[in-house]
């Protein structure tokens, strides 16, 4: 039987750039309609300039593939209502790092002052323009993420009428915290709908899933599944592929981030096929995100997949995806546009 998805989207992707920019992108611009390309390049994306032309080297590094780079900024308080009227057409998001909470974090936000922050959410919300937020405080590792949840909710009362999007999230407690309130929404990964901690750490370490926010447990894996297997209607795909090369990963100091935007489509037919969910899918990869984000416009494109065996590679250049080696069970047979 062969499956059919349109339009594939990823909500939250990282590209990079120089030599591993032009290695990865067309990995994800071949199998996927459009991607939210991550702003934390270093330095990071924060103006005008800096956003057209990583656009720009992101198109020359996919051909005529069809693909829509969908670009961000490095969120600053300092962005003004002025700045963001003059680049809204060009972004599609703003993500906000808690300063120091991941690779290239560093200029991001401390301190959660509502007032401090306030000049430039009430713009955004004014412009339409969503908020994308690495939700993790910097407390004990595991429970970063549940106690950030307080923090997501005083913005999402204190901005209504903002969009927010809790980014790759991990736990029970933002499961829960996205029907609590109209205006928060969340990417899923697909690391995280397969693995928990037990899977980085609980045998020999594996390098290659050390991520952040880091894999928790299984009862919060569970509760990623139960809405992205729904397609419950505020949650979409965003993979978090994040390439480091080989030996950043595999040394003392492993850098953070699973790289899956090769194998994303093909693992997630596989876990919706064995859930009888498929028809759940577009949802997931797509739809959801459509009516989330009401300022992107996605090319025409659709993807077949087949029940034939797929070994992945064991590198795509000097990266290492996620399943190296393994054989998964689907593959892409056709890509039509
Ligand atoms: O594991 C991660 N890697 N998490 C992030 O938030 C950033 C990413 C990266 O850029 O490498
Ligand atoms: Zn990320």
């Amino acid at each position: 039987m062969a499956i059919i998805i349109n339009k594939p989207l990823d909500m939250h992707l990282h590209l990079r750039d120089g030599d591993m920019l032009k290695t990865v992108a067309p990995l994800s611009s071949k199998s996927f309609a459009g991607a939210i390309i991550m702003p934390n390049l270093v330095p990071p994306v924060t103006t005008r300039e800096e956003l057209v032309s990583y656009r720009d080297r992101i198109k020359s590094s996919i051909g005529d593939d069809t693909f829509t780079p969908y670009m961000t900024l490095f969120f600053k308080p300092t962005y003004t209502k002025e700045f963001l009227e003059s680049i809204k057409d060009e972004l599609t998001s703003i993500k906000l790092y808690p300063a120091g909470i991941t690779t290239n974090s560093e200029g991001g936000v401390s301190g959660f002052n509502v007032e401090e922050l306030r000049e430039t959410l009430d713009a955004m919300s004014e412009l339409e323009i969503p908020l994308s937020i690495h939700g993790e405080t910097n407390g004990f590792v595991m429970d970063r993420e549940a106690e950030f949840v307080s923090i997501y909710e005083m913005l999402a009362t204190n901005f209504p009428k903002l969009t927010i999007i809790m980014e790759h999230i991990t736990t029970k407690e933002s499961v829960e915290a996205l029907d609590r309130f109209n205006n928060l929404y969340a990417t899923i990964t697909l690391h995280h709908l397969m693995i928990t901690l037990d899977d980085v750490a609980g045998g020999m370490l594996q390098p290659h899933l050390f991520c952040k926010p880091i894999a928790k447990r299984p009862e919060d894996r569970e509760a990623l599944r139960r809405v992205a297997l729904d397609g419950h209607p505020k949650v979409m795909f965003g993979s978090d592929s994040a390439p480091h090369p080989q030996d950043a990963k595999e040394s003392c100091g492993c850098a953070a981030g699973v790289f899956t935007s090769p194998i994303a489509l093909q693992v997630l037919t596989q876990l919706f096929m064995e859930n009888s969910t498929l028809e759940k899918l577009q949802d997931f990869v797509s739809n959801n995100a459509q009516k989330i984000y009401k300022n992107i416009s996605v090319p025409k494109k659709s993807i077949t997949l087949e029940k034939i065996p797929f070994t992945v590679p064991n590198r795509y250049g000097i990266v290492v995806p996620m399943y190296a080696g393994e054989t998964l069970a689907y593959t892409i047979t056709k890509i039509e546009r």
